[in-house]
């Protein structure tokens, strides 16, 4: 214990092996300096001691004919009086010049681009005279951003008008914004978007609520933001009011539908602000983007990004609302320092989306998304554990010469919402609760290593508490790989009538009623099929509940993994279907993998990918293209 205990230390302060955050300070480091040491970022160029961008002014013309961006980007820096450049990140951006000095006295100013790398791109250096606060880039965006989707009308509800979305989570602002790329770096921005006329441009920031004559759109975000948060959509949008502070945005022909599913909005934010603290947001909103949009949802600030596949019908799924309105307190108030501390941000969501859901539903409906979240996590660590990848189950990842993208796996999410639990059941929910309030509200606005983390938790809440924590027992669910013995596992009497109906139906044949079944019911009966199901099970099954067509999403998309798993063909038409209009990458990747085992089903995903692949965001075709190994070059 002693041994162990010792290594957790010498690990939270960054000095037991060169692989952990060498950047950290050594022993004579004392807590002050933990905790505002600026923490080394490798997935960005940015050199913040010499130059950290503070203000963005970003003023641009939204071109659908060319699928292009023009747009100058000024930028107020603090910096070391001595230094003689300032660094941004670029990728794929044509620069035509650079200025700085004051609005309207600007000088042309000296810049490089350096070498491009195929995830960083380049850096962009800009020199420096003594004096400058203000620089200027005048560029324009090329078929190589890839944050952006340009869809043409065919590609919307409307089927009218043509849409713009961003996605720039976790590195791709930098391929349609020069600036500092890095979530240590925090700044505040105000924009001038030019839109064709008939459309509305939205941002993360202050938003209009209806089109104007000019197409000309004024944007604000007063509170300091990290790059990744920087989100822009344009369509043919309306907006609806759900309450005194939310709202939501969305094609006329959803809009209807999108306001049903968000009821509950208001009630969720009230409920988040009593468990940990006032929203520092002002407004939240909603955008539903069209369907190839490859996330379920994306927490941009004030406007949280959503896929159309959670309007259910029923507000069954929106417990990905609940999940993005956490990510303002959890990643947009409290940002973790590098995509090598993404479970900060990822894990502190899901345990709060699960509070939220308590509180709103009972724990009876918390504890099935729980389950669910173990059932990924089991099936992931497993997975990576097969193909030698245990280093990727440890929370805090090594994304060394790695795309951060490849730290978005069911690690972060779920393995880093049963350590937070883990740490609930230890503490006490009242301990803990008081912990956590206290957490945001003095890391407000700042970014936060895992170090950081345990260094703040280990004195506010395990010495201070006196909690039962021992050091070994951090450094186990953090360092080490796997899952630790003493793992919370969530009890669900309604997942055990769901067992109970499985094995009664093997028995006698008979398959369950189930009519009161809500939709997590339904994912655990399916997910729990057996997998040597015969034919004529299948068929019967498909005829008695009709998963095939289900107007859910999420049930549409468990049941076609099976269906692919037991070679079912009448599923095979609304599975084609369904991966040429969605593109959420949630969805494709597993049903493309599993269609990739088998020769037939290779050639059918390879069809049907032919047709679906304009459809799809950068992010998807991206993992898609690996899944079936096609070389993009
Ligand atoms: N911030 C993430 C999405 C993300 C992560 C984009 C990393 C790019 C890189 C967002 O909050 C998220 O987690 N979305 C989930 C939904 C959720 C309920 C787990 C999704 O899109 O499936
Ligand atoms: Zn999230």
């Amino acid at each position: 214990m002693r041994y162990l205990a010792f290594i957790a230390l010498l690990a939270i302060f960054g000095c037991s092996d060169a692989n952990r955050n060498s950047s950290l300070p050594t022993s004579t480091t004392t807590d002050e300096d933990l905790m505002t040491t600026p923490v080394k970022d490798i997935h960005s160029y940015a050199e913040p001691s010499q130059a950290i961008m503070q203000h963005l002014v970003w003023q641009a013309e939204i071109n659908f004919d060319s699928s292009r961006i023009t747009a100058k980007a000024s930028i107020r820096i603090s910096r070391d009086p001595k230094a003689e450049f300032v660094v941004l990140d670029t990728k794929n951006l044509l620069i035509d010049s650079v200025g700085t000095g004051p609005a309207g006295d600007e000088t042309t100013a000296d810049f490089s681009l350096g070498n491009p790398d195929d995830i960083l791109g380049s850096a962009l250096r800009i020199s420096l005279s003594p004096d400058t606060e203000w620089i200027h880039v005048y560029y324009r965006t090329t078929e190589g951003a890839e944050a952006l989707q340009w869809l043409n009308p065919q590609q919307t509800a409307g089927k009218q008008l043509p849409f713009l979305f961003t996605q720039s989570q976790a590195i791709l602002a930098r391929t349609w914004i020069p600036l500092q790329d890095s979530p240590g770096i925090r700044f505040t921005y105000e924009a001038t978007v030019k839109v064709p006329k008939q459309l509305l441009a939205l941002m993360s920031a202050e938003n209009p609520q209806e089109k104007n004559e000019q197409g000309i759109y004024q944007f604000k975000m007063e509170q300091p933001i990290p790059a990744y948060l920087m989100a822009l959509a344009v369509g043919d949008i309306q907006f609806r009011s759900l309450g005194p502070r939310s709202g939501v945005y969305a094609e006329e022909g959803l809009i209807e539908k999108a306001a049903y599913e968000f009821g509950e909005l208001e009630k969720m934010i009230s409920i988040a602000e009593e468990l940990y603290g006032p929203y520092g947001w002002e407004r939240y909103d909603l955008v539903v983007l069209p369907p190839s949009f490859p996330f379920g949802g994306m927490e941009n600030p004030r406007l949280t990004f959503a896929t159309p596949t959670i309007l259910a019908g029923d507000r069954s799924l929106t417990s990905l609302v609940a999940h993005e309105l956490a990510h303002s307190w959890s990643g947009n108030l409290v940002t973790n320092a590098t995509w090598e501390d993404f479970w900060l941000n990822e894990g502190f969501t899901v345990y709060f989306e699960n509070r939220i859901m308590e509180a709103l539903n009972g724990k009876d409906y918390s504890e099935m998304l729980a389950l669910l979240s173990l059932q990924d996590l089991r099936t992931e660590v497993d997975e990576m554990m097969q193909n030698k990848k245990a280093g990727d189950t440890h929370l805090k990842l090594d994304l060394k010469n790695r795309n951060p993208d490849d730290g978005m796996t069911a690690i972060a999410y779920d393995k880093g919402y049963y350590f937070l639990r883990w740490l609930e059941e230890r503490s006490g929910r009242a301990v803990w609760d008081q912990f956590l309030v206290n957490y945001f509200k003095e890391n407000a606005f700042r970014s936060m290593s895992t170090e950081q983390f345990l260094h703040y938790l280990i004195k506010n809440l395990i010495e201070k508490q006196h909690i039962n924590i021992y050091l070994d027992e951090l450094e186990e669910w953090i360092y080490q790989g796997g899952l630790p013995d003493n793992l919370p596992v969530p009890v669900s009497t309604k997942f055990d009538l769901v067992d109970e109906a499985l094995q009664s139906w093997a028995n006698t044949g008979n398959l369950p009623k189930a009519d009161q079944w809500s939709t997590h019911e339904w994912l655990h009966f399916i997910r729990k099929l057996p997998d040597d199901l015969d034919s004529a099970s299948v068929s019967t099954l498909d005829a008695t509940y009709d998963f095939t067509h289900s107007g859910n999403s999420e049930i549409q998309a468990a049941w076609f993994e099976k269906a692919i798993a037991y070679e079912y063909q009448p599923a095979y038409p609304a599975m084609a279907d369904f991966l040429k209009h969605v593109g959420r990458r949630k969805f494709l990747s597993p049903l493309y993998k599993a269609l990739s085992q088998t020769a037939s089903g290779k050639e059918f995903a390879l069809e049907v990918y032919e047709e679906a692949r304009p459809n799809y965001h950068y992010v998807s075709t991206t993992s898609i293209d690996e899944i079936l190994g096609i070389s993009n070059n």
